[in-house]
């Protein structure tokens, strides 16, 4: 039977409680997380969000009937217990931060019981994520994700205590707002009031950061909720949070300035990581270029090698037509694997496959100098020779090499070269290398859209020395945009904006708007412009994903309270769900779902 807790109160949480309370009277509470019953005596260990204490139920201490009442303790149990704090009669427990302690019940009250939980309430789970997202309200109590959601608090307290000091303000941008041109699919809400039409939720605060510019509030930041329909990914959900920031009268070097500052603080702050000024840097192309990414993890090397020019005359015809096709060959070596056997190879390159590759040629330079491979048969002693001598094989390597359009060859060999670092347990996960990436390409092709596309978005600045090229060679335009890396992770992103007319309007002409659509979809910005706007940039992190590096979690939904999984659904709430047709109606939409969706269903 639940009881009242009148006349007691808190006094500590559980493992505020520690030696230096020997002799004093406490009141704990929390829930039971285990009971063991040793003839005379009746231990429990209590938990709260802070950690676990031991109590000790002694009858002629707590009482016949408070004695009775401990051997009803079941797990989860919410109990109030007061008591005295003393030394540890039995070996002290090294593993808890309580373990030199007990305390003696002298009074304990049940405040709620509970049923047996479906899975055990415990570190480290071993329970399918699927039944702990049903039931995420037991899963939160479980001390590594109350350790995940304590760090994402102090994050957000940190980063809201640098950027006060830098003299940043807090500005709230709108929920329900217009599509924000942010490149993935908008999250549509209809409006009951305009029947027919659909506010968008943010995919980001951008638009309004840069009217805030307009407005002269020179240093904005929020930690701001985002919403983006995309595919989710082990870093990805649909809503999450972002740090986002915006200048003014700034350039590329003041935001990399003052976010070295933030992430040098932050992360001593939250997990006493020191991270070494400045952050080193790396053009875009320079990041393909050797490791196939934008976000390169720099914690290992096994960089790419481009052979093209070592075989583009040699017999083995996969590697003459791809550069023919003006592609390029491109390697990696995976030192000392030269003895991994055929099946493994095989998988590598399956795995290839699913990025893009047509195929993989491998390479092994057995330990007595000869070769195992897929392609040697097709070229000359001196011509794989010089192969080697570029990939700098020696004996017992694996040289892996793809042949393809150059966007293929990267992203099968960065992603090639992540699953090896992986296998071969290259990653360190006390290791926290930042890098920047700077200079991006302004636009990206699309073959699905036929045209170009901004690669960050429509309101990047290119950078100076390349806008002459925006009508010859609209590809080669680099922007002055950044990311910022982390292990191989984009942990944030931003830019310097255009503040003029005449770029703005080229580069939306380059984008294939015509004026009345950029004036239909962000028609306010570039009004706004016309009234006087400084020269303004901007960044925004991924709060979820720095607090999940930080954390060293494999994926975002250990970082969030209530996270979505895979299709975007939540086990839990059973959220989307099917509404009433009176709701429906007052917002005049009707539902017309296909034979082939209700079998999805
Ligand atoms: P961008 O689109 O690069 O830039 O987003 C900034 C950062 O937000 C995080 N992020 C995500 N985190 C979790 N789930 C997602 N679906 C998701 N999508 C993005 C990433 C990313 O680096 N308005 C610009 C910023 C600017 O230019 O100032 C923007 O939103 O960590
Ligand atoms: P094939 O001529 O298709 O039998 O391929 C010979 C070898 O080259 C096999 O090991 C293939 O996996 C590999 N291969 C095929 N296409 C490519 C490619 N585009 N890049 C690298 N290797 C390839």
């Amino acid at each position: 039977m639940a009881e009242s807790m009148k006349g007691m109160h808190r006094s500590h949480r559980c493992t505020e409680v520690s030696s230096a309370n020997i002799g004093e009277t406490v009141t704990v509470m929390g829930w039971v997380q285990k009971r063991r019953n040793l003839g005379s005596l009746i231990f429990i260990d209590l938990r709260d969000r802070s950690g676990i204490l031991q109590i000790v139920f002694d009858e002629p201490k707590v009482g016949v009937e408070g004695f009775a009442k401990a051997g009803t303790l079941r797990s989860e149990f919410v109990v109030a217990v007061t008591g005295t704090v003393e030394k540890r009669t039995a070996a002290v427990n090294e593993n808890l931060k309580t373990g030199d302690i007990e305390v003696i019940a002298s009074d304990i009250r049940i405040l709620s019981e509970s049923e047996t939980p479906p899975f055990p309430i415990e570190e480290h789970s071993q329970t399918k994520e699927d039944l702990r997202l049903r039931y995420r309200y037991l899963d939160l109590r479980r001390p590594d994700i109350q350790r995940n959601l304590m760090m994402k608090s102090k994050v957000a307290m940190l980063l809201r205590n640098f950027m006060e000091k830098e003299g940043f303000l807090e500005v709230e941008t709108p929920i329900l707002t217009k599509s924000t041109p942010e490149g993935a699919r908008d999250y549509l809400v209809p409006s009951r009031v305009h029947p027919g039409t659909f506010y968008a939720l943010p995919q980001s605060p951008q638009l309004f950061k840069q009217l805030l510019m307009c407005a002269g509030y020179d240093r904005y930041f929020q930690i701001a909720r985002c919403f983006r329909d995309e595919d989710l990914r082990a870093d990805r959900q649909p809503e999450f949070t972002q740090a986002d920031m915006e200048l003014s009268f700034v350039d590329v070097d003041d935001v990399i300035d003052v976010n070295e500052r933030l992430l040098q603080y932050v992360f001593k702050e939250a997990i006493g990581i020191d991270v070494q000024l400045p952050i080193p840097r790396m053009s875009w192309q320079e990041a393909m270029d050797r490791f196939g990414s934008d976000k390169p993890d720099t914690r290992f090397g096994m960089e790419l090698v481009n052979v093209s020019d070592i075989v583009k005359e040699c017999g083995f015809g996969v590697f003459t037509v791809a550069l023919e096709q003006g592609g390029s060959v491109r390697g990696i070596n995976a030192k000392g694997q030269g003895a991994m056997p055929r099946k493994k190879i095989d998988k590598l390159v399956e795995f290839a496959k699913g990025y893009g590759a047509k195929g993989l040629a491998y390479l092994a330079v057995n330990e007595d100098g000869t070769y195992k491979s897929s392609f040697a048969k097709f070229m000359t002693e001196d011509e794989l020779k010089a192969l080697v001598e570029k990939m700098q094989g020696e004996l017992g390597d694996l040289l892996l090499f793809a042949a393809d359009k150059n966007k293929v060859v990267w992203d099968v060999l960065g992603a090639l070269r992540l699953e090896l670092a992986k296998q071969l347990e290259l990653l360190d996960k006390n290791q926290y290398n930042f890098l920047w990436i700077t200079e991006f390409p302004l636009l990206e092709w699309s073959d699905e859209e036929n045209r170009f596309m901004a690669m960050h978005h429509p309101f990047t600045m290119p950078m100076e020395e390349d806008w002459g090229k925006i009508d010859s060679d609209p590809g080669a335009v680099r922007a002055k945009a950044y990311d910022i890396v982390l292990n191989g992770t984009e942990l944030g992103g931003g830019s310097v904006r255009i503040h003029q007319n005449d770029i703005q309007e080229k580069m939306l002409e380059v984008l294939g708007f015509s004026k009345e659509r950029a004036h239909e979809q962000f028609g306010f910005l570039l009004d706004a412009f016309a009234y006087g706007v400084p020269p303004h940039a901007g960044l925004a992190y991924g709060l979820d994903r720095m607090v999940m590096l930080m954390m060293k979690c494999d994926s975002i939904r250990d970082v969030i309270a209530f996270p979505k999984v895979k299709d975007a659904s939540c086990l839990m709430t059973d959220a989307p769900n099917v509404v009433d047709d009176k709701q429906l109606e007052e917002l005049a939409l009707s539902i017309q779902v296909t034979a082939q969706e209700e079998k999805i269903v």
